[in-house]
């Protein structure tokens, strides 16, 4: 269905800068659902060790995109950073920022590529649930393995 393809796409490019846009102005209006999350306190929630919904998504998200480089549970590997530790100190601006545009670190010593997942639906649609699932990591809030979702 190439039509419907070329409307996600539309639609995708056209939700972006606003995702990006809502994280940096807080939740300066409380509409937009994006916005009022990134305004929590916390972007997750964690209760008796299980998560919510989104934060149960970003897992998943998370295992399909990021882990291959990542590792398990965002705790990095060898190759990427341990993501449970850069979210000490990555807001989610620059999280986002990073994870939309990619980054480089290549030279004599390095050969680290950041791939740019601005054009990829299942991470660019989903960024506050992978950051949700990765801060409830970082904040020890999470423990590894895959988690259950609050009410199973
Ligand atoms: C092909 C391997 C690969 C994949 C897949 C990948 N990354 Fe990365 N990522 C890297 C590398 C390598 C770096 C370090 C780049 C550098 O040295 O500047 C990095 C850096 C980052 C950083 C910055 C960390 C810091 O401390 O500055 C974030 C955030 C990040 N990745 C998130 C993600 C997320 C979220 C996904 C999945 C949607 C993902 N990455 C998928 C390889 C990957």
């Amino acid at each position: 269905m190439p039509k419907r393809l070329a409307l996600t796409a539309a639609i995708t490019l056209m939700a972006l800068p606003l995702c990006v846009a809502a994280g940096a102005a807080g939740a300066a209006d409380g509409s937009a659902p994006t916005a009022a999350k990134a305004a929590e306190a916390k972007p997750y929630k964690v209760e008796g060790g299980k998560v919510d919904p989104g934060t149960y998504n970003g897992y998943r998200r998370y295992g399909e995109s990021c882990m291959r480089c990542h590792g398990p549970d965002g705790a990095g590997s060898s190759y990427a950073p341990d993501l449970t530790d850069s979210l000490k100190h990555m807001d989610y601006d620059a999280f986002a920022e990073t994870v939309i545009n990619g980054r480089k670190n290549v030279n004599t010593a390095n050969n680290n590529v950041m791939p740019s997942f601005g054009t990829t639906e299942d991470v660019a649609n989903y960024l506050d649930d992978i950051y949700g699932y990765l801060k409830a990591r970082s904040d020890g809030a999470l423990g590894r393995g895959r988690p259950q979702r609050i009410g199973d």
